[in-house]
């Protein structure tokens, strides 16, 4: 990696985004590249980091709000934020906000920053753009430590020796670093067990496939990769003993929006008796959304669906549906894992306990 930092902040060799240490620029891993193209891009501008959200290069919810927040930095520091620094903070939020629908801490960091911002508006300009980079540098690191106390907590639902399958891509590339859902399976590893990992491939867009397997294979955890569709015939064999992914948004009942496929995921564990583990940092909760039917669910473009790279699968004119997310209920996850506690039983009451 190009290293941005002595010690990136992800506490990995790669990272899914850092920024530089003279704090003109963030360099992200591109994830639309792995497994094939480890790449980094350096990104100076809110409007690159933007589209770099909007194409996916960065993804996962918490890694979303942490570009979020970097841009902001370097928003207030551009010709723009100097001349007008309220007008430009307003601007990116706003620019920032239209990349994607579902994953909170999006919205959960933008609003953090500009808050801020509003208290700094005695301060120089310089004084002002030190602070939103250390706001956001602050959002990252306490990030990592998040996933870190969710990997401590949510271990302990992990099987001593056994298979957990795991849904999409929740690691250290869609985090500040260490992972919700793959950050749980680390502490489990760290703490002895025998856990093997089965990562569903994710269709369409294959985080599972490219990206879980990418990085587990980094920290030789364990990994086979599976087609969604498979998932039944192992649960139906008794192979898996407990599944574990993250979120985009949880709702204050307990509801729980995650990557497109995990719904179908919950209900097998469900009829199989397994438990599902979802660990999510306090950032994806969504208090204000009282259940799931309220979380907005990103509507991609059917070509995701239709093609894979170039290659056309699907006959020409025919459209596809594709949802990027749904919701899975409450009753079905058997516990919320977040920094702050478990939830379990997942229900607005045990929700509403963590929030203190
Ligand atoms: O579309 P993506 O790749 O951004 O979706 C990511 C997921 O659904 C992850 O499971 C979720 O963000 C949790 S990441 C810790």
């Amino acid at each position: 990696m190009p290293i941005a930092h002595s010690a990136p902040l992800s506490g990995h060799r790669y990272s899914a985004i850092e920024l530089v240490e003279d704090r003109d620029a963030c360099l992200m891993l591109d994830q639309r590249e792995l497994p094939v193209q480890e790449r980094y891009h350096r990104y100076e501008t809110v409007d690159e980091i933007a589209e770099a959200i909007r194409a996916m290069v960065i993804r996962g919810a918490p890694a979303i709000g942490i570009a979020a927040a970097y841009g902001l930095a370097l928003a207030a520091r551009s010709p723009r934020g100097r001349s007008d620094f309220a007008g430009e903070i307003a601007r990116a939020s706003t620019l920032l906000a239209a990349t994607r629908p579902t994953a909170v801490n999006l919205f959960w960091a933008i609003a953090r920053v500009g808050k801020q911002c509003a208290l700094w508006a005695d301060l120089s300009h310089a004084e002002r753009s030190e602070r939103v980079a250390d706001e956001a540098l602050e959002i990252h690191r306490e990030d990592v430590r998040a996933c870190r106390a969710m990997g401590a907590l949510g271990a302990a639902w992990m099987p001593d020796d056994g298979v957990v399958l795991t849904h999409c891509n929740a690691g250290a590339l869609a985090t500040g670093g260490y992972g919700t859902a793959l950050g749980v399976i680390r502490a489990a590893i760290a703490q002895g067990k025998r856990v093997r990992v089965l990562a569903d491939e994710t269709r369409p867009y294959l985080q599972g496939a490219r990206l879980t397997a990418w990085e587990l294979r980094h920290d030789d955890i364990p990994v086979e990769v599976i087609t969604d569709s498979m998932a039944a015939h192992f649960f139906q064999r008794g192979e898996i003993r407990a599944v574990v992914v993250g979120s985009d948004r949880v709702a204050a009942n307990g509801d729980v929006a995650n990557k497109i496929g995990t719904y179908g995921v919950a209900c097998l564990a469900h009829m199989h008796r397994c438990p599902l583990v979802v660990a999510a940092p306090w950032s994806t909760v969504d208090l204000q959304c009282a259940n799931g039917e309220q979380i907005p669910i990103e509507e991609r473009a059917s070509r995701e669906v239709t093609h894979l790279g170039d290659a056309q699968l699907v006959p020409y004119g025919v459209r596809a549906r594709h949802p990027g997310f749904d919701v899975t209920p409450a009753r079905l996850v058997t516990a919320l894992v977040t920094e702050r506690g478990i939830a379990s039983p997942v229900t607005a009451q045990s929700v509403g306990a963590l929030a203190g």
